[in-house]
C-alpha cells in the first residue's frame, strides 16, 4: 500500500510517497500507524501529532484527500493523500496551528459554578456534547470560521484568539447553557458570546458535521438560533 504524505517545510508542500510494509498478514493499519512508520523508517523527522492512539484526545486529526480525519481511527488506503487539515494554518507537515480555536472561550467559561453536587441531573443533551473531544474536524466548509482565514489571512483578536467561531465554540457555549451547575447569568453570558461569535451566519448555513458523530445541527445550532430568535425585554 502507497500513501502520500503532503510534508510542509518552510512554506513550501512537498509530497513523499511512502509504501507501508504490513506488520502482520492482512493488517489494516490507521493512518497513524502508516505515520508512524513513515518517521521510524524513510522519513525520521516527519512531524504530526498523536496522544491517545484511541479516538479520545483529539490531537491527530489530519486531512485524508482533502477530509479531516481522526488519524487513529481512519483506516489507511492505497493512494490515500495525507496532509495537514486546511482550515487551520500548516506549522509543520501534518501540524496545525490550534491555538486560534483553544484560546476563542478564554474568559467565556463560567466562573460562578454552583457547588458542585453529584445529585443534580443533567439533561441528556448535556451529555450528548460531553462527547466533543476537540479534533476540530468540523472546521471543515463552516461559513464561520472561514471568515478567520479568508484571502489566506489569519484573522485574530489582540489576544491571539480567532475573531469568528466554530461549530466547536458554539458546542461549548450551548454545553453551558445546558449545565445544570451553572448559573443562568453564565448561561446568559454563553449565549452573548455565541452570538459575538458569529451564530447569525448560521441561519444561512445547511450545518455542520461533527468528525465523532455529534448532531451538532439539531443539539447546538438550532436551539441557539432558537434563543436568538425569542422575543426580548425591549420587543
Ligand atoms: S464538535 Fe465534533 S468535530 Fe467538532 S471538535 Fe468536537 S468532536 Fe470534533
Ligand atoms: S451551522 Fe454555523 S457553525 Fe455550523 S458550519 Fe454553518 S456557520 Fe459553521
Ligand atoms: S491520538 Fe488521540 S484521538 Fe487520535
Amino acid at each position: 500500500m502507497k500513501v502520500e504524505l503532503v510534508t510542509y517545510r518552510k512554506g513550501q508542500a512537498r509530497s513523499v510517497i511512502y509504501e507501508y510494509v504490513p506488520r502482520e498478514e492482512g493488517e489494516r493499519p490507521m493512518v497513524l500507524d502508516v505515520l508512524l512508520q513513515a518517521q521510524a523508517t524513510k522519513v525520521p523527522d516527519l512531524s504530526f501529532r498523536y496522544g491517545c492512539r484511541n479516538r479520545t484526545c483529539g490531537i491527530c486529526t489530519v486531512d485524508i484527500n482533502g477530509k479531516p480525519r481522526i488519524a487513529c481511527r481512519a483506516r489507511a488506503r492505497d493512494g490515500d493523500k495525507v496532509s495537514a487539515v486546511s482550515t487551520l494554518p500548516a506549522v509543520r507537515d501534518m501540524v496545525s496551528r490550534r491555538d486560534g480555536i483553544a484560546r476563542q472561550l478564554r474568559g467565556k467559561l463560567p466562573h460562578t459554578l454552583r457547588a458542585n453536587d453529584l445529585n443534580v441531573e443533567a439533561p441528556a443533551d448535556y451529555h450528548a456534547l460531553t462527547a466533543c473531544i476537540e479534533c476540530y474536524a468540523c472546521l471543515d466548509h463552516c461559513p464561520m470560521h472561514a471568515r478567520n482565514l479568508d484571502s489566506g489571512g489569519d484573522k485574530r483578536n489582540e489576544d491571539g484568539a480567532y475573531r469568528w467561531g466554530s461549530p466547536f465554540s458554539l458546542l461549548k457555549l450551548q454545553r453551558i447553557r445546558l449545565d445544570p451547575v451553572a448559573s443562568g447569568l453564565d448561561g446568559e453570558k454563553a449565549f452573548a458570546a455565541a452570538t459575538d461569535l458569529g451564530l447569525e451566519i448560521c441561519r444561512d448555513c445547511p450545518g455542520c458535521k461533527c468528525g465523532v458523530g455529534i448532531d451538532l445541527k439539531n443539539k447546538v445550532i438550532k436551539p441557539l438560533l432558537e434563543a436568538a430568535s425569542e422575543p426580548t425585554a425591549k420587543d
